[in-house]
């Protein structure tokens, strides 16, 4: 599904190189559930930019379903994200000037025409949040852990095969932490979405099949399996 070959991204930084990304490989299979784990700054974020799209590398390929996805055009490379991945991104993403249900729908809105059926799998997917009151709501009248739960109903709205998340519990509670990673093994089951997660939460990574952990933008295994 995912394969990165000797990844890397350089910043330029008051004239010093800094290797957010160094050397990175690995493969992620359909259906995999997986953790990645890093201290602050370990270039988790800058992982994920790189895989979905978001950050051209500076050295290395990214291939999605065996595309090396920069020897696309502009276009296709819009479209195949939108196809085939959605972003739980790690800071306040919804569009401020639209309503709840707008914002979730906002990947419909590339491509097909919207549908009745959007507008209510949108509701469905509000209620899964715990939000079902909120949908003519505006980001600004949402908490932090409210509007964090709208960016996961967004990322789910278009079936995506992969999900790549920053973050996704960051502000939320222990109860309504645990109910969100049982919707994503959720879908992950039911549809085979592929996770993959970028977490400071240990009982989160602890219900992954797969942990991984950056340190200084290299990623290896956790030896064990169970991250600390
Ligand atoms: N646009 C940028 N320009 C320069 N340096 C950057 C840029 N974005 C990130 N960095 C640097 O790259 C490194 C990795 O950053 P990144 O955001 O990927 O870390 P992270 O693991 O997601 O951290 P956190 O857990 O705090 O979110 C850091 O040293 C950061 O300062
Ligand atoms: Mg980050």
């Amino acid at each position: 599904m995912i394969e990165v070959v000797n990844l890397e991204k350089d910043y330029r930084l008051e004239g010093e190189t800094i290797k957010a990304v160094d050397n990175i490989n690995f493969k992620v299979d359909q259906g995999e559930f997986m953790a990645i784990l890093g201290h602050s700054g370990s270039g988790k974020t800058t992982l994920l930019n790189l895989l979905g799209g978001l950050t051209r590398p500076t050295h290395g390929t990214v291939k999605i379903e065996g595309q090396d996805i920069w020897d696309l055009s502009d276009n296709q490379l819009s479209e195949m994200r939108n196809e085939k991945m959605n972003f739980i991104f790690q800071f306040a993403s919804l569009i401020p000037t639209l309503n709840v249900i707008d914002n979730i729908l906002l990947p419909t809105a590339f491509g097909k025409k919207r549908e009745r059926k959007h507008y209510d799998h949108a509701m469905e997917l509000l209620g899964i949040v715990g939000l079902t009151e909120k949908g003519q709501a505006y980001p600004a009248q949402l908490s932090g852990g409210q509007q964090r739960r709208v960016a996961i109903a967004r990322a789910f709205i278009n079936a995506p095969k992969i999900i790549l998340a920053d973050e996704p519990t960051g502000d939320l509670d222990e109860k309504t932490e645990q109910e969100m990673v049982n919707l994503f093994r959720k879908m992950n089951q039911e549809e085979n979405t592929t996770f993959i997660i970028v977490t400071h939460s240990s009982s989160l990574a602890a219900q992954t099949d797969r942990q991984m952990r950056m340190t200084s933008g290299r990623l290896e295994a956790e030896p064990n399996g169970c991250p600390q």
